[in-house]
């Protein structure tokens, strides 16, 4: 068993790369399935959600090459299977693309239940909704889901909650379907856009992503034989910048899209930290002093991420004065406060809001990831704390950070993984 140990105390100075965005990434590689033809994709992470993902598309007749290790070649033309390996796709939450993906080529897929973060209940009923409203018909039973169609038709698709996975799913589904499906209240986090931008460029037609009205117009076949580039990763940049403001540090985020960034340089700014944008895709953030309080809700993009309400939390757990954070979109993303607590943290946390009293400092413990960015969350605490903090659970941060060590101790983390 892995674990990272961490001497706190730090200030993180220097400069970070950004990669590629994992939830693009991850919908990206099944997208390859509607392909007919051989496709490149630049700006991979290197990360275990990605390797997951390329051998379940293996197993189904694809042939993948690492032309290196954030460049594949991708050539989906001679699939062999629709019936995904049920014990790798129960491994990651993302594997639902598949069903998206192997219904819009082959109309016909069987994949095992999707596994990932345990953030509470993660229904997929909305993905159901617009399958069956192209025409499929679905199955759940016995920890899988089926679902086959004679056709593919164009339909209009209200969505009930925001769901990237459900807007991504049908844009899949629906890309080589006969006519024009549109969807109602859809999701428009810039990963959305990323698999729209991928699917264009491999021949499809859709438009409107990053608004909540998206339209696609089916089309006979994607062409492929194009090379596509990931976009930078806005949860590991936002990771960094609320890193920066927590270590009271100075880093400059290379390789984002500052623009994905407003709703977190807008918290950062009001806790009394830094930003500055030095081009549309450098920023710098320093803190000087102890961060304030605040007042956080998460919410679908342009809202403030879910995915970095736990690394915000790091930030708050040390400010001046009494802050709280409503959690909108997961029922169970608190459970890293427990570890806050046992490293001095003064949180409690009840359903989806939790009020932080701010301490002084952090004291290192040892703490125990319980999903992927409460590991990240715990990493950021260990940096400021005093003392030794060793963190458990490694499996949750290597699906989604590349080289997260790595990185940090280039920017002054004093930051080991030890094999135990
Ligand atoms: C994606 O999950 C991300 N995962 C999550 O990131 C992220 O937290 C989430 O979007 C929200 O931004 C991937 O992209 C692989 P949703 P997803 O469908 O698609 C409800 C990380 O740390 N809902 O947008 O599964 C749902 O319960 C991970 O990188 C339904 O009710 O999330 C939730 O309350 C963790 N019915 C809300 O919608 C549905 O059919 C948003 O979920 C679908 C969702």
């Amino acid at each position: 068993m892995d674990k990272l140990v961490i001497t706190g105390g730090t200030p993180l100075k220097g400069e970070v790369n950004i990669s590629g965005a994992k939830n693009a990434a991850v919908a990206i590689i099944p997208a390859t399935l509607l392909i007919d033809g051989v496709c490149t994709i630049e700006n991979i992470p290197n990360i275990s959600d990605i390797k997951i993902s390329c051998n379940i598309l293996e197993k189904l007749g694809a042939k993948i090459h690492w032309n290196d290790k954030n460049t594949i070649t991708i050539d989906s033309r001679n699939i062999t299977s629709t019936k995904a390996p049920l014990d790798m796709t129960r491994k990651f939450r993302a594997s639902y693309y598949l069903i998206g993906a192997l219904l819009g080529r082959c109309h016909d897929v069987e994949v095992g239940l999707p596994g990932g973060c345990n953030l509470g209940p993660r229904p997929i009923d909305q993905h159901i909704k617009g399958f069956e409203l192209l025409g499929a018909n679905v199955e759940v039973s016995q920890g899988k889901i089926s679902a086959k169609a004679k056709k593919l038709t164009g339909n209009s698709i209200y969505m009930d909650v925001v769901s990237v996975g459900a807007t991504i799913n049908i844009m899949l589904s629906a890309v080589l379907a006969k006519g024009t499906t549109t969807i109602d209240n859809a999701a428009k986090e810039p990963h959305v856009v990323d698999v729209a931008n991928f699917l264009n460029t491999m021949g499809a037609d859709i438009r409107g992503a990053g608004t909540d009205i998206i339209k696609i117009n089916g089309v006979e076949r994607l062409h492929g034989d194009a090379t596509y580039s990931v976009v930078p990763d806005q949860i590991e940049a936002g990771t960094f910048m609320l890193a920066a403001v927590a270590s009271r540090g100075d880093i400059t985020i290379k390789n984002c899209i500052t623009k994905h960034l407003d709703c977190v340089t807008a918290k950062i700014l009001e806790v009394g930290a830094h930003v500055e944008a030095i081009d549309g895709d450098t920023l710098r953030v320093w803190c000087n002093k102890r961060p304030s309080k605040a007042i956080i809700k998460t919410l679908p993009y342009p809202g403030f991420p879910t995915d970095l309400q736990p690394q915000i939390g790091v930030v708050l757990s040390t400010a001046k004065g009494t802050s709280i954070i409503n959690e909108s979109i997961w029922e169970s993303r608190f459970q890293y406060t427990a570890e806050l607590n046992k490293m001095g943290a003064n949180i409690t946390a009840q359903g989806k809001s939790a009020v932080f009293e701010g301490v002084d400092k952090l004291t290192g413990a040892p703490v125990y990831s319980t999903d992927l960015r409460a590991g990240a969350a715990l990493i950021i605490a260990g940096i400021i704390a005093d003392g030794k903090t060793e963190v458990y659970n490694l499996e949750h941060i290597d699906r989604g950070y590349e080289n997260i060590e790595e990185k940090f101790r280039n920017l002054g983390a004093h930051i080991e993984r030890v094999t135990e």
